[in-house]
């Protein structure tokens, strides 16, 4: 079914110029003459977001948003005026619209409006199903219950989360924040500091310096002050803090040729309160995904713990895929992403039992097509957490071959993901050089042989020279 959206315009032809470019996207884009007609409609059915103006006969767009935010507060509304003004887009977002649209309308604005809404709705569902899904806590209860003495260990892996949570979505606030005051007052001076909580004060990222925290700004007041700068001509500053939860985050600090006065005060802490509502959500998002990747490394360590043979195998794993993803020059993403799929990479054998992960060697072909399982079955794992779409794909596919002849799927080359193909190589040269109990490892100069040999067949032939040449002397 095609997602509906409701256009709330007194002017036919705006009407009809945005409901034929959402309709070529491909929703269903219905309109409305005025709010009254507008609310009668929203009766009718879910509506992905409502378009609205906010000159209108009868009711006003903002009255609209106020009654429509009064009966269902997650829906999206995104103003229509008729010139880019950011007085009425800020009134607006007072009352709860979350995004506006001015003449010219673009198709491409458009859609990306819509796909924004759409992004949220999902992830907002997939967050409500997620915190529901209770199965992967009970499988790590039973777990943990097995291997209670382990418990410090799977505490000190929760310092890699850290390291795995990526802050992007906070960090694009914060240009945003500088943006839009600079839009607010054009010719002034901003700049955005962060709060070292450890020491109370602002950080200069910039200078590399670390500025006193006035208690006044730590306490939430704005500070107001003449600015002593290498300019003769006097200037004025005003620092405002951005406040989460009552504790100070960062502080906002705009110089300026004029007392800002009242006016651009408010609508400076009115952008504050609304980012500070936006990171809190950010921050609450991210936290759950945190938690959820703790679980998840708590699950590979007890992994680890159960078969006394492979311990710690995770994270030599990671470290050289880490060393890897540095060697290849992979951006940010790709390498937070490579270091979470390393990690993980054989969560799947949770789902093997005892007798046959454990078995030293010997395993009959049935025993082994179970083994086989275990990406599939990790990749499962993961499936229904929305952030790791990525790191599901690159856990199921660690054991394909380059040449068509791994497993799960028998992907061939550049079919299988490149990410898997760097975990393939460090998984193997791992298990070469670790001892088991039937046998010693190899030394790295055999297993660097083995991989030499095994070039175009099991491994990515560039990335196995790279392997060679940069990562398994580390
Ligand atoms: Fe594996």
């Amino acid at each position: 079914m095609q997602d509906k959206v409701l256009i709330v315009d007194d002017d036919p032809g705006i009407r009809s110029t945005i409901s034929e470019l959402i309709g070529e996207l491909g929703y269903d884009a219905e309109t409305a003459t005025d709010g009254l007609d507008a609310i009668n409609m929203l009766d009718s059915g879910p509506y992905l977001c409502v378009f609205t103006d906010i000159m209108m006969p009868n009711m006003t767009g903002l009255e609209l948003i106020r009654k429509i935010k009064a009966r269902e507060i997650s829906l999206p509304i995104i103003v229509i005026t008729g010139y880019a003004s950011l007085e009425i887009a800020i009134d607006a977002m007072k009352y709860g619209a979350s995004d506006f649209i001015s003449k010219p309308f673009k198709v491409k604005q458009i859609e990306l409006m819509l796909n924004k809404v759409k992004r949220e709705k999902d992830l907002l569902e997939e967050n409500k199903r997620f915190s529901d899904t209770l199965h992967l806590h009970r499988l790590i209860d039973n777990l943990v219950g097995q291997l209670e003495d382990k418990n410090e260990e799977i505490i000190s892996l929760q310092a890699i989360s850290e390291k795995i949570i990526s802050l992007k979505g906070i960090r694009d606030l914060v240009g945003a924040i500088i943006d839009v005051s600079k839009q607010l007052l054009d010719e002034a001076e901003v700049r955005f500091f962060p709060v070292s909580r450890k020491n109370n004060t602002l950080i200069d990222p910039k200078e590399n310096k670390e500025i006193p925290l006035d208690p006044e700004l730590l306490g939430g007041s704005i500070i107001r002050k003449h600015h002593n700068g290498s300019s003769p001509i006097n200037k004025f500053e005003t620092i405002f803090p951005l406040t989460i939860e009552g504790q100070v985050f960062g502080a906002l600090d705009i110089i300026s040729d004029l007392i800002l006065g009242d006016d651009k005060e408010g609508k400076i802490q009115y952008l504050l309160d609304r980012s500070a509502e936006r990171m809190e959500n950010v921050a609450l998002y991210e936290g759950l995904y945190e938690n959820m990747l703790s679980t998840l490394n708590s699950m590979a360590k007890i992994l680890d713990a159960r078969d006394p043979h492979t311990s710690q195998h995770s994270t030599r794993v990671t470290t050289l895929s880490a060393a890897m993803g540095k060697a290849l020059d992979l951006n940010e993403d790709e390498r937070d992403v490579l270091y979470i799929s390393a990690s993980l990479h054989d969560i799947g054998k949770v789902g093997i039992p005892d007798d046959i992960l454990l078995k030293p060697h010997g395993l009959t072909k049935e025993e082994y097509a179970v083994i086989k399982r275990h990406p599939d079955i990790g990749a499962d794992i993961l499936k229904p957490i929305p952030p790791m779409t990525r790191e599901t794909e690159i856990i199921r596919h660690h054991h394909e071959h380059y040449d068509g002849k791994g497993y799960p799927s028998g992907l061939k080359g550049n079919d299988i993901p490149y990410l898997s193909r760097i975990i393939a190589l460090a998984d193997a040269f791992d298990a070469m050089t670790s001892d088991r109990p039937y046998r010693n490892g190899m030394s790295v100069e055999k297993a660097i042989q083995e991989i030499k040999r095994c070039k175009g067949h099991q491994f990515d032939p560039y990335l196995a020279d790279i392997f060679i040449q940069k990562v398994a002397q580390i």
